[in-house]
């Protein structure tokens, strides 16, 4: 554990020495979703390759950079491009950067996903505001001895997504006129799509939206008291009476409409932030 402490001093140490900034957010954008990472003024872009200890991206649609700048003259660093626990990290490695921007300076983590909808109201392409998640990975990234300068033993979840920010993302959306709903995210490892029997054991224990990521980051991001805002951006039906073969190109294609979605969304709650 106090290995990990020097890990993220050394990561930090890089990143301060590349961008003066200290950020109020962080921001991980998932598979399709970096187009926002183009609305920062002021960018340095780091290549994860250049950060001590963060692991490399594996994934073709993730860039794999960290963007340091501003975004709405808020001063932010976004991951453009996330580590899955797929891939064949460990939990450990695949939060590490939530603990770096929590020792940035961030107070507040936005996570972006592309999801499969189980809701049978949600449509390709909308978002979904995270109300809350099921752990079904089979792993914890907090297993382990704990470090008390990181957070507590046994962090509490009654509220892992802050319901003052989801409340202002879903004003910020009607503001918009972007389709948003409230919803519980379900994470499973993957890579393989889920069965037609498991997305109705999914929906039966009470998931809208199933996906492959984010509930290690946001249980890290609470260990670290961290608000954290969570934004799924539904990519396919999972319908298990309607199921139709997944394809990743069209999924892409999907996360790039609710990618210009997200674009617009996320600086709107930013201004709303502020103001608020
Ligand atoms: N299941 C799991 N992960 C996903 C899905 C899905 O249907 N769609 C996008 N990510």
């Amino acid at each position: 554990m106090q290995g990990l402490v020097k890990q993220i001093d050394e990561a930090v140490a890089v990143i301060r020495s590349r961008w003066p900034g200290t950020p109020k957010a962080g921001l991980i954008l998932g598979t399709g979703l970096g187009g926002l990472a183009e609305q920062v003024n002021h960018k340095i872009v780091i290549p994860y390759s250049e950060i001590p200890h963060f692991p490399t991206s594996t994934v073709q649609s993730h860039a794999g950079q960290l963007v340091c700048g501003e975004l709405c003259g808020i001063p932010i660093v976004a991951m453009e491009g996330r580590f899955h626990f797929y891939e064949g990290y460990s939990m450990q490695q695949v939060t590490f950067p939530v603990r770096v921007m929590k020792s940035l300076g961030a107070d507040t983590l936005v996570v972006t996903n592309a999801a499969g909808g189980m809701n049978p109201h949600f449509k390709l392409s909308d978002v979904v505001v995270i109300d809350d998640h099921i752990n079904l990975m089979g792993d914890n990234p907090l297993r382990g001895v704990n470090d008390d300068k990181l957070g507590p033993r046994f962090p509490d979840m009654c509220e892992p997504y802050s319901r003052e920010l989801s409340a202002i993302a879903l004003q910020s959306a009607l503001e918009l006129g972007i389709t948003a709903h409230k919803g519980v995210f379900v994470a499973v490892t993957g890579p393989n799509l889920e069965t037609r029997a498991e997305y109705r054991m999914l929906r039966g224990m009470g998931a809208d939206v199933v996906g492959m990521s984010t509930v290690p980051e946001v249980i890290v991001a609470v260990h670290a008291g961290l608000r954290v805002l969570g934004f799924s951006i539904v990519t396919d039906i999972c319908l298990p009476d309607a199921l139709e073969p997944v394809d990743i190109q069209k999924i892409l294609a999907v996360a790039a409409k609710g990618g210009e979605k997200l674009s617009r969304l996320i600086p709107k709650v930013f201004e709303n932030l502020k103001s608020a």
